[in-house]
């Protein structure tokens, strides 16, 4: 026997249906026997109802069905709503049961490795393996049709605004972006590799160059990186590229999409946002995705303390170009215990400081753990310019490094913030913003190379590339990127579109000629049939999702996403393959134990 339609969802259940005959489908979500009374609640995507068997002559077959039902037996019911005698004013359809008059069970279940309920105690890991289970769980029910929600605005708002939507190569040729690629062996072309892409940067600049004008895809994208709560192996960017571009018609284009898809689903993103430089946002608040939501500002000191004292610390710092000073302050501070201000100057160790000065600002004067360096006129221009008051803490970090030593005092800062509890109460204020004039290079401390900051497509700031002999360090890309609450949310450039300009780039960053030909050869010979200007940007979806749905674990937005360890728990990824397959690749799997396993 067939089982009947569903009139409505059981979410959507109030008492303006009082009277009416239902049928719904779903789950049982619990169920209990209140002294003859049988009561389940009936769970779909939409959310729960109760249903209740009332133990009658007529009833007596369903009653029996109704007594067997468990936790997750798949069930479908029609009945008619009523008011309830106790109200539950906890969930939306807390003020009316259903009345079962008819029971179907479609499927059983074995009782569940862990009760799908929102305040689970099972570990993720055994989440992760019943993946399927877990899903079933109202918050993350909701997160996936927020992500829905948020694909679909995504798609409305360039659609309407002219982007074609135009899919790229996911089997395509390893093009270094900063990530190590993943590969897949070809059976044609045996010993020869795709890789999956990092993300669509080289096709939708052909593409521009194709003369598409406007494009936009909501692509995968694959990288082989170290994962944190924020990154993912498998992720998915809105990526987005235009033809003559200048940086204010990418800003315009990328704020309207972010403000539609918040609005979109019930949240308001503040608009226009800030505009950061790169130096600004590192030298205030210590990071180039800052979180704006709260303020312990720095304040750089290298200037006002040069000459005034003879402490080595300081001294040997004020003597390098790039030498900076910097403070925060904990306002209360002054009564932390040294213990407290002892895990303090660890984070700042592990960020590379040497060590942390701290000042108190007590009614007694300032305690400080270099007081015997630092004169009391000195402490107290220091306590002036930080805007420190009685009771507060003052942090000094310094480094002959600048960006180090403002990254320094940005970890204090975010320290701070927590130990303060500044972000309480702020899961749904957001603080966006654009950080611009990006270095266009990053040189590694140890082998005194250079390498891009962006990736190697990123056009340099015109005036500084004129002047690029005098240091590559100090030339400035067209890039820029979003931040939101402390989170890279994207980021973007204008391009290179001219084949000598990439050359040069190419060969700046240590490709010889002919490498460079063997790996970007066929965008520099795209750049000689008439390239347009051109430029855009990628936002992180899943980080979008992150931010809406208010959870710092990017695992809650991605319906089958991978450990720490990169494994998918649930279908065993990844696995040895069979012999055969194997064969057909002509290839032989021999471990090179010379090479260390990665932790
Ligand atoms: P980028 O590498 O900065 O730029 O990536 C753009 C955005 O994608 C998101 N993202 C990630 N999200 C989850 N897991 C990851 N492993 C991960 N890596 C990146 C971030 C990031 O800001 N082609 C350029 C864009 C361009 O220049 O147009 C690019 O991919 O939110």
């Amino acid at each position: 026997m067939g089982f009947r339609q569903r009139t409505i969802m059981a979410g959507e259940l109030s008492s303006q249906h009082i009277g009416e005959r239902v049928v719904l489908s779903g789950w049982v979500d619990s169920n209990r026997d209140l002294g003859g009374l049988l009561f389940f609640d009936l769970r779909d995507r939409t959310g729960k109802s109760q249903c209740v068997v009332q133990p009658t002559d007529e009833t007596a077959l369903l009653y029996e069905i109704a007594r067997k039902l468990r936790s997750e037996f798949v069930v479908n019911v029609e009945g008619v709503v009523r008011k309830r005698e106790n109200p539950n004013p906890k969930i939306p359809t807390g003020e009316i049961e259903v009345v079962v008059e008819e029971l179907m069970v479609l499927n059983e279940s074995e009782v569940p490795p862990f009760e799908v309920k929102e305040d689970t105690t099972a570990s993720e890991d055994l989440r992760l393996k019943y993946r399927y289970l877990d899903l079933r769980r109202p918050s993350l029910q909701k997160n996936l049709a927020m992500r829905h929600r948020i694909m679909q605005t995504i798609r409305r708002y360039y659609d309407t605004r002219g982007f074609f939507e135009i899919e790229t190569p996911v089997l395509m040729k390893a093009t270094p972006e900063g990530a190590r690629d993943f590969l897949v062996p070809s059976r044609l072309h045996p010993g020869s590799f795709y890789a999956l892409p990092q993300s669509p940067q080289i096709y939708k600049q052909v593409l521009m160059i194709a003369g598409f004008d406007r494009y936009f895809q909501i692509a995968r994208c694959f990288r082989d990186e170290n994962l944190r709560a924020d990154r993912q192996p498998e992720f998915t960017q809105l990526d987005v590229e235009m033809s003559f571009p200048n940086e204010a018609m990418v800003y315009d284009v990328m704020e309207g999409c972010l403000a539609e898809v918040w609005k979109s689903v019930g949240l308001t993103l503040p608009s226009p946002f800030l505009q950061l430089s790169y130096h600004e946002a590192m030298s205030r608040f210590g990071s180039d995705k800052p979180d704006l939501r709260y303020g312990l500002e720095i304040q750089t000191l290298t200037e006002m303390i040069r000459g005034k004292t003879e402490f080595k610390v300081f001294t040997d710092v004020l003597e390098k170009r790039q030498g900076v000073i910097g403070a925060v302050v904990a306002p209360g501070g002054a009564e932390w215990s040294r213990k407290q201000i002892d895990t303090l100057t660890d984070l700042a160790k592990v960020y590379g400081a040497g060590g942390l000065v701290w000042i108190k600002v007590t009614p007694e004067g300032y305690e400080s753990s270099a007081k015997k360096h630092l004169s009391e006129d000195l402490l107290s221009d220091i306590k002036t310019v930080c805007g420190a008051r009685e009771g507060d803490l003052i942090l000094v970090a310094s480094h002959p490094k600048w960006e180090r030593a403002y990254t320094i005092l940005g970890a204090l800062r975010s320290e701070l913030a927590k130990r303060l509890g500044l972000l309480e109460g702020k899961q749904f204020e957001f603080a966006p913003a654009w950080i611009t004039n990006m270095p266009m290079f990053e040189e590694d401390e140890d082998t005194a190379t250079f390498t891009f900051k962006h990736h190697p497509f990123t056009a340099p700031d015109t005036q500084d590339w004129h002047r690029r002999s005098e240091g590559l360090g100090d030339v400035r890309a067209r890039a820029y990127d979003i931040v939101i609450n402390g989170y890279e949310l994207g980021s973007g450039s204008i391009r290179i579109h001219d084949r000598k300009m990439q050359e040069e780039v190419f060969d700046l960053l240590g490709l010889t000629r002919e490498e460079q030909l063997e790996k970007f050869g066929f965008i520099l010979d795209a750049f000689k049939y008439g390239a347009p200007p051109h430029g855009g940007m990628a936002l992180g979806i899943d980080r979008i999702v992150m931010l809406c749905s208010g959870t710092d674990n990017i695992r809650d937005v991605i319906a089958f996403p991978k450990t720490a360890s990169m494994q998918g728990l649930m279908d065993n990824s990844p696995s040895p393959v069979e012999e055969k397959q194997l064969k057909e690749l002509r290839l032989e799997v021999k471990l090179d134990k010379s090479v260390e396993k990665p932790e």
